[in-house]
């Protein structure tokens, strides 16, 4: 029995999750290459252990993409499980209670970089598929493919799902790298935002400068980038790079009414954050704000000197980066465009300003009426006992757009971490009730959705 499997066999499949955290695969940082690599032929391995068959290792120009199926019958439905080992850096290591790819269990969540985002989410699917084929319970295909990019853009998977759509061809893509509102209230994310991400540099005079000598006399590029960078948002916290909101598709009363029904405690939010106010859009609330709303954001800033003590320098540079969430219907390219116009436009006289585009990533929706999102949301029902409430989600996973306009398939993102996880940042962790409730919901879709794609029927828990 599949129930029997899974609690059998609890114990190692946290010690295969340990072993694959402790490889420290950042994508981001070339000195882990060979990590990253690693990581690779763990996942594989441990793909063709679970019973997938072909188990291989694709080379990119960037890092590898793992890739395994198990074809029971062509004329059955085909899932295809995506997610990626490569995780974010640990930096600052400084601010981790335990070091960040040594995994550790307190409160009953283990703390790890990759605990949740996304080795702890997507090794589920891997022991999921495991238990199924084990007790005879793989009710269809299944292919699955885990990148090592996703952290950095997905540079290179996008040309390999391009080139080889009968290798990837399936009827829904299931993904666990999203969250769900808390563990007493399931959720399921029918959206993503997109991302434009831009770098810009301010300059001023040819070389650095005395304070003394020319300040007061020449402008700060620092200065300059500040204020440039204050007057994109305005006081109602709305952007104010012309055209920027053009495209947004705002949301009818209805489904503005049905996106907030979704609990949510304002106090125990700025709590959480040490907060005094929030801050956004006016007309929005914090849940719109963070999903169904377009962003600006720094998320660095440098310049002049910053080592300690006090170096007295009128600065030659200044720099940025910054990211823009995008939702439907913005898109990467046009948002970089329209940034990069604005912000010449308004750099006085006294500096010049070069902006380079990073990585960008289309937003994606999905409808939560197809029998896909409705698997999803009786697999939770079975597994939680509660129906799931759709949720738009504010992250990104660039590849997920692509899935669709290059293969024309509909991804589900049935995610299981808490936003509480600390993604990206240090002291990252997964709850074990998570890890295992997830090994035990996925099943259940597999079980809906071959039930609903096949008969048209659904079939009682
Ligand atoms: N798993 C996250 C995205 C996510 C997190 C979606 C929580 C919804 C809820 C993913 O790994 C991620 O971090 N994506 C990046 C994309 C970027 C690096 C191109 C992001 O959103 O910043
Ligand atoms: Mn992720
Ligand atoms: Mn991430």
């Amino acid at each position: 029995m599949l129930a029997t499997y899974l609690t059998e066999n609890k114990q190692r499949f946290l010690d295969e999750l340990f072993d694959l955290i402790r490889i420290p695969s950042v994508s981001a940082d070339s000195k882990f290459k060979d990590d990253v690599r690693r990581a690779a032929e763990f996942v594989r391995d441990r793909l063709s252990d679970a019973g997938l068959d072909n188990a291989e290792l694709i080379d990119t120009a960037g890092h590898p993409i793992v890739f395994a199926q198990k074809i029971i019958d062509p004329s059955k439905p085909t899932v295809l499980v995506y997610g990626h080992y490569d995780v974010q850096p640990a930096d600052p290591y400084e601010l981790w209670d335990t070091p960040p790819f040594e995994p550790t269990i307190r409160n009953e969540r283990i703390y790890a970089r990759g605990a949740c985002d996304d080795k702890g989410q997507f090794y589920m699917h891997i022991k999921a598929l495991e238990a199924m084929l084990a007790t005879g319970n793989l009710p269809c295909n299944v292919k699955v493919m885990i990148e090592g990019e996703e952290e950095v853009g997905s540079d290179h998977l996008g040309d390999f799902v391009t080139a080889n759509r009968q290798k990837l061809a399936a009827d829904v893509i299931l993904i666990s790298d999203t969250s769900i509102i808390s563990n007493d209230v399931p959720s399921v994310e029918s959206g993503l935002r997109g991302l434009s991400y831009v770098e810009v540099e301010v300059t001023g005079p040819n070389r650095d400068l005395h304070s003394g000598v020319y300040g007061g006399g020449v402008d700060n590029p620092i200065n300059v980038l500040c204020q440039m960078i204050a007057s994109l948002k305005d006081a109602d916290g709305r952007i104010t790079i012309p055209g920027f909101y053009d495209p947004v598709v705002d949301l009818t009363d209805a489904e503005r009414a049905e996106l907030a029904k979704a609990p949510f405690d304002l106090d125990e939010y700025k709590r959480d954050l040490g907060i005094g106010d929030v801050f956004g859009e006016a007309g929005f609330s914090t849940n719109e704000r963070t999903s169904i709303r377009p962003t600006l954001d720094v998320n660095g800033i440098w310049g002049g000197y910053t080592g300690e003590g006090a170096k007295t320098v009128l600065p030659s540079k200044a720099s940025a980066k910054i990211s823009m969430r995008l939702v439907p219907n913005q898109t990467p390219d046009e948002i970089t465009a329209l940034f990069a116009a604005h912000f010449e436009s308004i750099a006085p006289a006294s500096v010049t300003v070069k902006v380079k585009p990073h990585h960008g990533g289309f937003p994606y929706v999905t409808p939560t009426d197809s029998i896909e999102f409705e698997a999803a949301s009786r697999a939770f029902e079975e597994a939680w006992g509660k129906k799931p409430i759709p949720t738009r989600g504010g992250g990104s996973i660039p590849i997920v757009a692509l899935f669709e306009k290059e293969l024309g398939i509909k991804s589900i993102l049935m995610g299981f971490g808490l936003d509480a996880d600390a993604l990206h940042s240090p002291n990252e962790s997964y709850g074990l009730f998570n890890f295992y409730k997830g090994i035990e919901t996925i099943p259940y879709f597999y079980k809906h959705y071959t039930a609903l794609k096949t008969t048209g029927e659904a079939v009682d828990s």
